[in-house]
């Protein structure tokens, strides 16, 4: 195989200089330098040479490879000059400037309301619970002194989770009193947020699923006193001041007596857009834990006695945020999500 090198290389050198980008070069590197092209040809050639033209043979195969690579890597360096040039001058490139920022994200608004409240009751002297979501019939109902065919079944549309009506996904976060009831020890306060399920079709003000935090105080001698108490204290720990309360009558099967309870607005005294000029807003339902309840927990009722209230997480988290429709709380969009 004989070749002119000079020639070679001149024409090796001028493709290289005009070669638009890296991959062309990288093209031009398997022609010319790789075990498969020209150099590795000329250097598997050598041993078929007379003995005394391989030395000079060798030599020169080795100077154009070298020369080969000299050129490619000036035309590559070249290369990135020139783009790093162009960005420079295009769009105002400046190597000095922060990196942009990191977007971070933030928590659910529900998430918000569950810890300052959690935190608040936490305080107060409350444990912090947490039951199961596909519940028992028993604890979601029975237990709760919601019997087969009482009629507040009818309000509370379930999803049942098997044929024989066993096993529902709870539709209030109520069960956790029976469990509260089965596995502390009396005296005991304890809250449980979490998650509820009831079959609605859904609307602005309805949603399949949505959160509320149970409350349960057992004792001696507990009264509607205690409770009023307790609520002030707690709008205390949220407002950072004394709110007035009223109760309404309110019924459930598993408190008596019952009420809804009533604070005034926090946001106002003439009447606003959040307490729909009442100056009132409803905080929750609420009432003395009915003696039937206390037994279904394996109580005394002589002996004990206390309070219950429901919180609803989602609606009260609509109220204090200006939320309009209860589906976009689990409704994953981010546009809202950013908000908070
Ligand atoms: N569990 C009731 C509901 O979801 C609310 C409630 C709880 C009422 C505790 C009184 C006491 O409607």
């Amino acid at each position: 195989m004989t070749v002119d090198h000079a020639t070679t290389l001149a024409e090796a050198r001028q493709r290289i200089a005009g070669a638009p980008d890296d991959d062309a070069l990288r093209e031009l590197e398997r022609e010319y330098v790789d075990k498969s092209g020209l150099v590795g040809q000329l250097l598997a050639a050598i041993p078929s040479l007379e003995p005394a033209e391989r030395g000079a043979a060798g030599r020169a195969a080795n100077e154009l490879k070298q020369a080969v690579v000299i050129a490619l890597e000036d035309r590559r360096r070249a290369l990135l000059t020139a783009a790093l040039d162009a960005e420079r001058k295009g769009d105002g490139f400046d190597p000095t400037l922060p990196p942009p920022s990191v977007e971070r994200g933030s928590l659910h608004p529900i998430t918000q309301a569950t810890r300052r409240l959690t935190e608040i009751f936490h305080a107060m002297g409350y444990h912090v619970l947490d039951g199961p979501e596909v519940e028992l019939d028993w604890y979601n109902f029975e237990a709760l002194n919601i019997s087969k065919d009482h009629p507040a079944r009818d309000s509370q549309d379930t999803f049942y989770c098997d044929e024989e009506g066993k096993r529902v996904l709870r539709t209030h976060t109520s069960p956790v009193q029976i469990r509260a009831l089965e596995h502390l020890e009396p005296p005991f306060r304890a809250v449980a947020p979490g998650k509820v399920f009831r079959q609605e079709s859904t609307d602005a003000s309805h949603e399949h699923t949505f959160h509320q935090m149970e409350g349960i105080v057992i004792g001696k001698d507990i009264s509607v006193a205690h409770l009023i108490s307790a609520m002030k204290t707690l709008l205390r720990g949220i407002f950072d001041r004394e709110l007035e309360v009223r109760l309404r009558p309110g019924y459930f099967p598993f408190v008596e007596p019952g009420f809804e309870l009533d604070a005034r607005c926090p946001f106002c005294t003439e009447g606003c857009g959040v307490c729909k000029r009442t100056t009132w807003i409803e905080l929750l339902p609420c009432g003395l834990v009915h003696p039937n309840v206390l037994k279904s927990g394996g109580l005394d009722p002589d002996v004990w006695s206390g309070f219950a209230f429901g919180l609803g997480l989602s609606r009260l988290v609509m109220l204090f945020r200006g939320i309009d429709d209860v589906r976009h709380l689990l409704g994953g969009d981010q546009r809202f999500l950013e908000q908070f």
